[in-house]
């Protein structure tokens, strides 16, 4: 297997916190890499670090073969939802999805590709909508078109189905699935179980910013003797925190 995200002895504290402990994982290529931890595990932390928007205090970040220092080449490859999603309310989807396609300089017609990431996400009829009058499912949808504006090869995602109702959840995990069978590598951070269950080929589960166990759902629930990966995450972290 190809690594495609390798994360080594990775630290990052605030003030007394830390929030990332000596953090070391790796990610094949092809994997729905399921991040996993309860608030304040320092999920949000760690992506940031790995999506450029932080630096560490040491530690070390590879995404395929580029180095981490190189962080204009990293973004031609990576699509990002991260935890705080701003949108420009006033914008429509259409507009908003051609503003990211000039600022990622995407090659060949920026309408054309828009219109298929409108279709691809469900919102091609509210195209002309401003985002104000959008739901939180058709914001979600939209922040993950996003993130698709440059054909991203890794998709690294903080909680994408928080707040949405069950069928805005599953319209995502949809779209993510069918991302993944066509090769892009997932890395999704939750800290909802059941639906990392049937999404997930391999997981990591963070605590207190220490990584506490990494492997496929069978391994993690072989490996503490239960039935089910909630039972895994109880038996291995501590209550939430925050
Ligand atoms: N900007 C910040 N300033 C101070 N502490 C922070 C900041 N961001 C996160 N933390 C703390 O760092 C820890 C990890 O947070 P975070 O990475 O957001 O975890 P998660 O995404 O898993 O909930 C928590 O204890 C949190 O309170
Ligand atoms: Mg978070």
């Amino acid at each position: 297997m190809e690594k495609i995200i390798s994360i080594k002895n990775l630290n990052k504290s605030y003030g007394a916190v830390k929030a990332v402990d000596n953090l070391n994982l790796s990610v094949d290529k092809g994997e729905f890499f399921g991040f996993l931890g309860p608030n304040g595990a320092g999920k949000t932390t760690t992506i940031r670090i790995l999506t450029g928007m932080m630096e560490p205090d040491n530690g070390n970040i590879e995404i395929t073969t580029l180095n981490h220092g190189t962080k204009s080449d990293i973004h031609r490859f990576l699509g990002v939802i991260p935890e705080s999603r701003g949108f420009y309310e006033w914008m429509t989807g259409e507009e908003y999805l051609l503003f990211f396609a000039n600022l990622y300089q995407i090659e060949g017609n920026a309408v054309k590709k828009v219109d298929e990431l409108l279709k691809k996400t469900d919102l091609l009829r509210s195209k002309n909508k401003k985002i104000g009058a959008y739901s939180r499912g058709m914001k979600q949808r939209l922040g993950l078109a996003r993130a698709l504006i440059n054909d991203p090869k890794i998709l690294i995602l903080d909680e994408p189905t928080l707040g949405l109702d069950p069928q805005g959840q599953e319209d995502i995990k949809k779209m993510l699935k069918e991302l993944n069978s066509k090769g892009v590598t997932i890395f999704y951070s939750s800290h909802i179980l059941p639906e990392v269950e049937n999404l997930c080929t391999k997981v990591a589960i963070i605590d207190q910013g220490k990584l506490v166990a990494q492997g496929t759902i069978q391994e993690l629930k072989d490996g503490a003797k239960v039935d089910t990966l909630t039972e895994v995450f109880l038996k291995l972290t501590t209550p939430n925190h925050d």
